[in-house]
Formats: structure tokens, sequence, C-alpha cells
């Protein structure tokens, strides 16, 4: 049997419930090694966001992996207070989890992106599923980032799809344009998996209490917290389900589904006053020839995938205590009579 290949990460984030399931998606991907995560406001305070992953690490039993708190403030302006109505009051639905022993490490988030950048030069894959202020100021702190890093996927933006803050602006976009301007015109290769595709897949109730149904604490406390996103969402698509932001993000990230149409565009980030700000303005007019390559374009969009995502994500989180439901079953088979 070949051992699959790890591919070490960074990972950006606003812990938040979806935020928490892209980290367990990591964490149990036998293609990731994560080997740090900083966090941003958005839907909750980096602070907070710093506490909940350091909660569910505990939980997922990687405590060892370091996180840094980075900015509380978007480049312009302050922290809106987060999105309380869809995350929870403390971000993750409202359940309460054993606060984690560990620490947050010294330094910001951009700091910990630049070391690990140097420490695994051309092999990192950074996965941003928050505002992009962190890696905005880790690109001003290192302008040699692009060229460190193998690759970065960011969740947010909306090419042909409606925005979620404002009719053009997605809320990842629109919490920092200036941040997302800057990471988006960065000089890497550069994975946008924008609303087209995650409010196109969802999660359904079935898939939640599969979750709920395993006995094991990670995919539990998930398809507990899911339950309230799942209200918020019930009012958008009309039955108990959700959309999968981060988690395919992630998805897309370790290669776990891939993409049917992800053409390589230029994207502009709105940074103006008016109505269009926070809209990622996505060249996709070659779609009519099939989206011919453009000069100097460096933006893979995901807009279709290859695949169902959800039946995946549920198989993936649900390794979590696989090796313990296994032993039981042999055991029962076991002591069962024939
Ligand atoms: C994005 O915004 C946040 O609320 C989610 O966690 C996700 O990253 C979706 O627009
Ligand atoms: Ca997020």
């Amino acid at each position: 049997m070949t051992t699959p290949i790890s591919h070490p990460f960074y990972l950006d984030c606003d812990t938040g419930i979806d935020d928490a399931l892209a980290l367990a998606y990591l964490l149990a991907s036998p293609h990731a090694d994560v080997r740090g995560i900083g966090t941003v406001s958005g839907n909750v305070s980096a602070a907070v966001g710093a506490r909940n992953t350091l909660d569910l690490l505990q939980l997922a039993g990687h405590a060892d992996i370091p996180v840094a708190v980075g900015n509380h403030d978007p480049q312009t302006g302050t922290f809106h207070g987060g999105a309380p109505h869809v995350h929870g009051h403390n971000g993750i639905g409202g359940i309460e989890l054993d606060a984690a022993a560990a620490e947050l490490v010294a330094g910001t988030a951009a700091e910990m992106l630049v070391r690990l950048a140097h420490e695994h030069a051309g092999t990192l894959r950074v996965l941003a599923i928050g505002p992009l202020t962190n890696i905005a100021e880790a690109l001003r702190l290192e302008p040699e980032l692009p060229r460190l890093v193998k690759e970065i996927t960011i969740m947010g933006g909306a090419a042909f799809a409606p925005g979620n803050i404002t009719p053009v602006a997605e809320a990842n976009i629109a919490n920092d344009p200036e941040a997302a301007a800057e990471v988006l015109a960065a000089d890497w290769n550069v994975t946008l998996v924008p609303l087209d595709v995650t409010m196109s897949n969802v999660l359904e109730e079935c898939h939640r209490q599969e979750l709920l149904s395993t006995g094991h604490p990670v995919p539990q406390a998930l398809g507990e917290m899911l339950g309230y996103y799942f209200r918020f969402y019930e009012s958008q698509f009309g039955r108990a389900c959700s959309a999968m932001h981060d988690p395919l993000a992630a998805a897309v990230a370790v290669g776990g589904i891939s993409a049917a149409v992800a053409p390589v565009v230029h994207v502009d980030v709105d940074t103006t006053d008016g109505p269009g700000r926070g809209q990622t303005i996505c060249d996709l007019r070659g779609r009519y020839r099939d989206y011919p390559e453009q000069a100097g374009a460096r933006c893979r969009v995901v807009l279709e995938l290859d695949g169902e995502f959800a039946p995946h994500l549920v198989e993936t989180l649900l390794s979590f205590g696989r090796a313990e439901r296994t032993t039981a079953a042999l055991a029962s088979a076991v002591t069962s009579p024939a």
C-alpha cells in the first residue's frame, strides 16, 4: 500500500461554523498536514475565532498545532461585530466545547505565515477562508511570499452568482476589499472558490444526521453546530440544509474534489465606495468561446464541480472515530452468538 502524499498547509480562518467544518476536513484528510493556523475577524473577532480553533483542535486530538491571532480590524474601518445570526453568539452555533489547555503562540498570524513559507519554501499551501487581511499583511512583510508559497486557495467572491452581503459582494471579500484586491493582484498561483459553487453544493439534514450518529465527539459537535447554521439557511433554501463555503474550499485545496469548470481569468476587486464595493469582477467573457487563455491571467475561478461534494465531505468527517467503530463492531461480532 502506498502512503498518500501529505502537503504542508497554513490555514487562515474566522472560525465560524463552516470554518470548523473546513478545519475538521483538513485534519481528517490524508493529503493535508496543517502546520499552523491564523485567525482574522469575520464571523467572530480574531480573538474569539482563535479560542474556537484551539478548542476544536483539542477536541480532535491536535492540540499541538500552533494558532496565532491575526488582525482584528480590516485595512479600512473597524470590525463590524461578526455574524451571530449565521454562526451563533460564540461563532460555533452556541454549543459549548471544553476550553483548550493550549495557549496561543506569540506573534501575529501574518508572521506565522511568513515563517512557515520559509520553512516549507516551494511546498506550503495556503487556505484562506476568512477576510484576507492577514494574507495581505504577510505579502507586505515578505514580498517574496508568492514565490515561497506553492499555491493559495481562497473561499470568497462571486463570479456569476449574486453576493451574500450586498447584491454583488461576498462576505470574506466585503469585509476587507482592499486586502482582497492586494491578494488577488499578487503574482501567485491562486484559486478562488466563490459563491457560485458554495451555494449550489449543499449539506442536507440526512448528512447532518450521519454526523450526529457516529458517537465521536468531533462529528457530533459539527452536527450540533450545523443545526444552528441550517436554521439560518432555511430562510434562503426553504428547507433544513446549508451552503458549504469553507469545507468546499478546503476540499479543492487538498484535491479531495476537482473542478469541472475552472477558467484562469483576470479578477479585479472593487474597492470604490459605491454599490460595487467588494465585488470580485471576474473576466468571464471567454465563456462564449470555451474560455481561451487570457494573457497574464492567474486566478483560477471554480465555477462547477466534478461530482457531488456532500457525500465526500461526510465520508471524510466520519473518519473521526472510524477505527474505534471498527474495533467495536469486530468485538461484538466475536461475542455475539452465530
Ligand atoms: C464566507 O463568509 C463566512 O461567513 C463563511 O465562514 C465563509 O467563509 C461565506 O461568504
Ligand atoms: Ca470563514
